[in-house]
């Protein structure tokens, strides 16, 4: 009902609710990022957690379960890690909310011919930064009323001959934006603030700053209640100036995998996944 409603107000979008890739095609990826999260035995800094705003998001009920193997059914992370791998030569990524950095650092560890940036008003997870080389640091004052209370940071890093960077920032702060300013991005992960006026808060930012590639996709986690009405939005509004070929909303298994029930995962691009050819 919701959904019709929504398809109403905004335009007649009818997003899919299915890939056209099937589990079976993502088999490669699901065992690559397995393998990934085997690296690492524990997500959880307790010194990082007890000086975070807000325990990187990770509640106490996600946390019990954060370090257990997710089960074979494929998640959001499989999706991306095969999508940026299917349709980039050259993936920019960008995810807005690493928290701890468990689908960061599979999508580090599987796309070899990935540039990784992070943007988290939580400091970059010390489990995360002992895997990288801190290579820079620049930083700027918080806006004041923010609930990150100390300076932002944007730190580079190197990962394997590959550029890594990490925003420590409050998403609200225009000022953090503005950092990423001259970067495009081609695939991009939205995850942070679960808000539907902080999802259209951060589309805009990515508009004004130019941070889109020409050819490029958007995924957006958690799109329940209202977030899914920003969703609807943003492709009311953008849908000419970008040219959207594809939109989906579905369910998917997330984070810590078959331990909670599946994600609402909202996704569009502006190529076609029938389009078999490999571009930036
Ligand atoms: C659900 S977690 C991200 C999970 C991660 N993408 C993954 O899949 O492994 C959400 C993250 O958003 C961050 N966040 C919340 N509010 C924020 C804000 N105002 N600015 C920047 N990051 C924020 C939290 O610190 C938290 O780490």
């Amino acid at each position: 009902m919701i959904d019709l409603i929504n398809k109403w107000l905004f335009g007649g979008v009818q997003p899919k609710k299915k890939l056209p890739f099937s589990a079976d095609q993502l088999t490669a990826e699901i065992k690559t990022n397995r393998k990934t999260l085997n690296l690492v035995d524990n997500w959880v800094d307790d010194d990082a957690f007890a000086r975070s705003w807000f325990n990187y998001g990770v509640p106490d009920y996600i946390k019990k379960d954060i370090n257990r193997a997710i089960g074979e059914d494929p998640t959001y992370t499989d999706i991306l890690l095969y999508v940026s791998k299917k349709y980039f030569e050259k993936p920019a990524y960008l995810e807005i909310g690493v928290s701890v950095g468990k689908n960061f650092f599979q999508i580090l560890e599987g796309n070899p011919a990935a540039t990784l940036t992070g943007f988290d008003i939580e400091d970059i997870n010390p489990v995360l930064s002992s895997r990288l080389i801190l290579e820079s640091t620049t930083d700027w004052d918080t806006p004041p009323d923010s609930i990150k209370k100390n300076p932002s940071t944007l730190k580079t890093f190197r990962f394997q001959n590959r550029k890594v960077q990490y925003m420590c920032a409050d998403v609200w702060d225009y000022n953090s934006w503005s950092k990423l300013n001259g970067k495009k991005f081609n695939i991009v992960f939205s995850d942070a603030l679960h808000t539907p006026e902080a999802i259209l808060f951060e589309f805009e930012m990515l508009v004004k700053y130019n941070l889109l590639d020409e050819k490029f996709v958007i995924v957006w986690d958690d799109l329940v209640g209202k977030m899914k009405r920003s969703f609807y939005q943003i492709i009311k509004r953008y849908n000419k100036a970008f040219g959207l070929k594809e939109i989906y909303l579905f369910n998917v298994n997330g984070w810590i995998g078959e331990h909670e029930t599946p994600h609402a995962i909202g996704i569009i691009s502006n190529f076609s996944f029938s389009h078999e050819g490999r571009s930036h």
